[in-house]
């Protein structure tokens, strides 16, 4: 059965990893997925509408079919513009943790609420250039921040490294209020950064472009989870 487990249920120094189905090749997505699935621990899938970002991709059909494909906690991020007229489809599509943009909510806690009531997990995301003050009154009702290192839209692009002072910053801010959520990451990591997101107050680590442009997908997420836990 497919569940996001709290934050508290994580062991020290393990580390989520939630691949970005937007690099695989949607022909075969089924496939794609099936192959993560070995090593991945939820599936990232990303939501996009043209207006909130310059993209479309996917919406419910996909979540839907995807649930009947795959065990794992689908982890799905919204972006799109006032996402709470969608966030019931979401959950009846069989998401498990759904995850919101601030800049897209007028009325942020009313949708964090909705997702709550209708019984999954809720998290928020924070473009690069939106400060941590964006979320600071809501962290507490939260189970995971989604903190871009990338202008999101697209997949493949490059890390933002000022985001790494970001992530730490928002680490202390939630152990100075006692906060158990997850606290992911989603553009541009690789191997070569995630032991530095990691240290800096990461525990879920979403990848897209690094393990579906790998020859060996498979190998590029255990690579990556070596990388992330590395000396901790
Ligand atoms: C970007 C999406 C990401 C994207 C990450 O807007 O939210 O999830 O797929 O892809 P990579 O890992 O290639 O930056
Ligand atoms: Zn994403």
């Amino acid at each position: 059965m497919a569940a996001i487990h709290p934050r508290s249920e994580l062991r020290p120094g393990q580390v989520v990893l939630s691949p970005s189905i937007l690099s695989a090749d949607f022909a075969e997505l089924g496939a794609a997925v099936d192959l993560v699935s070995q090593d991945a621990d939820w599936i990232h899938v990303d939501v996009m509408d043209g207006m909130f970002v310059p993209n479309l991709t996917i919406g419910m059909p996909v979540v839907k079919a995807l649930r009947r494909r795959t065990a794992l906690p689908l982890d799905v991020h919204l972006m799109i513009a006032d996402p709470g007229r969608y966030v019931e489809a979401f959950v009846e599509a069989g998401a498990d943790l759904l995850t919101v943009h601030a800049e897209a909510c007028l009325h942020l806690h009313r949708v964090v609420q909705t997702i709550h009531d209708l019984g999954i997990r809720a998290g928020v995301s924070l473009n690069p250039a939106t400060p941590l003050s964006a979320i600071e009154e809501i962290l507490p009702e939260l189970d995971l921040v989604l903190l871009m290192s990338v202008n999101p839209g697209f997949g493949g692009q490059k890390y933002i490294p000022s985001v790494t002072e970001k992530v730490a910053a928002l680490r202390a801010m939630m152990e100075r209020k006692g906060v158990q959520a997850y606290l992911e990451i989603d553009g541009g990591i690789s191997a070569k950064n995630a032991r530095e997101v990691v240290q800096a107050g990461v525990t879920a680590i979403v990848a897209g472009n690094s393990v579906f442009a790998a020859a060996d997908p498979v190998a590029a997420l255990k690579t990556l989870r070596a990388a992330a836990v590395a000396d901790r």
